[in-house]
Parts: C-alpha cells; sequence; structure tokens
C-alpha cells in the first residue's frame, strides 16, 4: 500500500459543521421574523471516497486540488441534521460549491443552498453566500442618559429650529432637536461611560407620531474607542420599542449594517432624565 495514496486531510475524514443560521427577512418594519436554526452538516472529504459530499472538481493546472490551493472549485451536497449525530434525520441537503480564493489559502467563498426535506420546511431554501470568514455579528445593549428639561443648562437634547409661531415640541411637525446623550453598559447612569449619540432628530409626521432619527453612536471606551455606527430611520414616537436602522459603520463597525431598538427604560418626571436602552444588532467586517 503506497504510502503516498493516504489522503491529506486526515484524520478528518468525517466532519461536522455547526451552522448557526441566523435569517432576517427585510420588510415592512412591523413584519419582520427572526428564525434561529442550528444546522449540523454531515461533511465528508475523505479524498475519493465513493460517499464523499465535498469534492474537488476544478483548480490550477499542475497544482494539488486542495481546500488551500487558491483556484480550487469544490462541489457539495452535505446532508444535514438537527442534532450532531449523522444517524439522526435528515432535514435538508447544502447543495452547492466552495472556492478557495484567497491567494495565501486562507479564504474560501461560500455559495450554497439550504434545501429543507423536512416537515416543518419542505420546499424552503435559503441562499447562503459570502467570503466564508468575513462577517461577524455584534449585539449590543447601550443606555443613553437623554435629559430634555426645557432650558436646564445640562440639557443632553434641545430644540433648535421649527414652524414660526408654533412650540418647538417633540410632537410639532417640523421641530429639529439636536442631541448628544452620553451612554453606559449599565441601566446606571453613575456607571462608566462608554460612548456619545450625537445627532439629530426631527419631527417628521404630520400628525406628530414619527420623528426621523439621524444619529452616530460614536465609542469612547476602550474596547471599541474610534468606531462608530449611523442610525438612521423613522422612530415611532410612542411605541413601546422603536425599530430603526442601522446604516453603516467606522472603524471596528466597518461596513456595518443592522437594526437598532429604542425603549424607555426609566423616566424621572421632575428632571425629565430618561433612561433609553438602545439594543444593536449589526453585522461587519
Ligand atoms: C436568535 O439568537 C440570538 C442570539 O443568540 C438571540 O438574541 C435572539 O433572541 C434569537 N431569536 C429568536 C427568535 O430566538
Ligand atoms: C463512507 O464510506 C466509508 C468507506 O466505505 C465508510 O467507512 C463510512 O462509514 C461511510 N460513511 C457514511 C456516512 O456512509
Ligand atoms: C442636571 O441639572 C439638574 C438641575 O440643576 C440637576 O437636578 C440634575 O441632577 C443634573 N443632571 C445631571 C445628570 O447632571
Ligand atoms: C433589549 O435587550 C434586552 C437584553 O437582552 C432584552 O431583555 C430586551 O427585551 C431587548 N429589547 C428589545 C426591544 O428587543
Amino acid at each position: 500500500m503506497a504510502q503516498n495514496f493516504l489522503p491529506e486531510r486526515l484524520p478528518n475524514l468525517f466532519l461536522v459543521l455547526l451552522v448557526l443560521a441566523t435569517a432576517i427577512y427585510s420588510a415592512k418594519v412591523t413584519d419582520l421574523k427572526e428564525t434561529n436554526l442550528s444546522l449540523f452538516f454531515q461533511d465528508i472529504s475523505a479524498p475519493g471516497a465513493v460517499n464523499a459530499t465535498v469534492i474537488p472538481v476544478a483548480g490550477v493546472a499542475g497544482k494539488a486540488q486542495t481546500f488551500t490551493q487558491f483556484g480550487t472549485v469544490f462541489v457539495t451536497n452535505d446532508f444535514i441534521t438537527k442534532s450532531a449525530d449523522s444517524n439522526s434525520l435528515e432535514v435538508g441537503r447544502a447543495q452547492g460549491m466552495y472556492v478557495t480564493v484567497g491567494l495565501d489559502g486562507l479564504n474560501s467563498h461560500v455559495m450554497i443552498s439550504i434545501v429543507f426535506t423536512n416537515k416543518e420546511y419542505s420546499g424552503s431554501t435559503l441562499e447562503i453566500q459570502a467570503k466564508a470568514t468575513d462577517l461577524k455579528e455584534t449585539i449590543l445593549s447601550l443606555f443613553f442618559l437623554d435629559i430634555s428639561a426645557p432650558g436646564a443648562a445640562n440639557a443632553t437634547v434641545i430644540p433648535v429650529a421649527g414652524v414660526a409661531g408654533k412650540a418647538q415640541t417633540f410632537t410639532q411637525f417640523g421641530t429639529v432637536f439636536v442631541t448628544d446623550d452620553f451612554f453606559t453598559k449599565s441601566a446606571d447612569s453613575n456607571s462608566p461611560e462608554v460612548g456619545l449619540a450625537q445627532g439629530m432628530y426631527v419631527t417628521a409626521g404630520l400628525d406628530g407620531l414619527n420623528s426621523h432619527v439621524m444619529i452616530s453612536i460614536v465609542f469612547t471606551n476602550k474596547e471599541y474607542s474610534g468606531s462608530t455606527l449611523e442610525i438612521q430611520g423613522v422612530s415611532k414616537q410612542f411605541e413601546v420599542a422603536r425599530e430603526v436602522s442601522v446604516v453603516a459603520g467606522t472603524g471596528k463597525f466597518r461596513f456595518a449594517r443592522g437594526y437598532a431598538t429604542f425603549e424607555t427604560y426609566s423616566y424621572h418626571v421632575p428632571t425629565h432624565h430618561a433612561v433609553i436602552r438602545c439594543n444593536v444588532t449589526v453585522q461587519h467586517y
């Protein structure tokens, strides 16, 4: 038996991959559903095995067709189960291609269809495409301290323009507010500041219900210092949870996209001090 016949990916002939797929369907704000699935791909990469579920089909002439060789194209048809046990019920198939696209062999570009065959999702598919190592998801809960007491020297949100002859209030169409709230990681406003929420709110609903929000989340703490997130969207001011989009970012959050919710966590009427909880979910590089 020739030694050189040994497949190079031994001993992992049989890999179990865990894919946590979070599918977010973009739609009308109130329509969004989120589905979390944990799927186990049963992946057999033994070179030449008749039951291999991932095989190289093309590559650079004269080079071995391996996962780390730039230009190698693999076709895959893994079966998917809901538990790590490969004898558990198949719930679908992962069919598609992987292409090694990093010249250094580190990155693979993934194009696969998740084709559900079980009863619950039968006929449904999900398309997955990305450079395999790229997207990260960050989830944060931030607490904004918002002081809206009219005329207070320490107010963090103040009206700066509006319709002539009308009071500059949150419910008056056309009122423009500028804000600079500091935020912390806990509801206690005496806890260390982690950043500032700087930007504008404009009451953009003729009926005074909706506000248009344009704010930058500017991190000042060590972990994210220098990084920012841009938030823009319509805030339905009188709803318990107001959802807006995260449209961009810088620093650790380059190319960020996602969403944020705002909830009034506490409100002290005499001083107009509000603590607003902002939950941010972003995907970024
Ligand atoms: C999905 O998972 C995330 C992260 O674990 C969690 O925050 C979120 O609430 C989950 N969503 C659902 C609908 O279970
Ligand atoms: C694939 O074939 C190998 C060699 O015949 C065998 O040892 C292995 O159990 C097979 N795997 C599956 C999942 O059928
Ligand atoms: C803002 O000023 C008011 C009035 O002087 C004071 O009661 C309140 O504690 C101040 N808030 C903060 C967070 O400094
Ligand atoms: C914000 O996050 C907290 C902590 O995970 C959670 O309890 C709360 O329900 C979230 N708020 C919204 C509007 O999703």
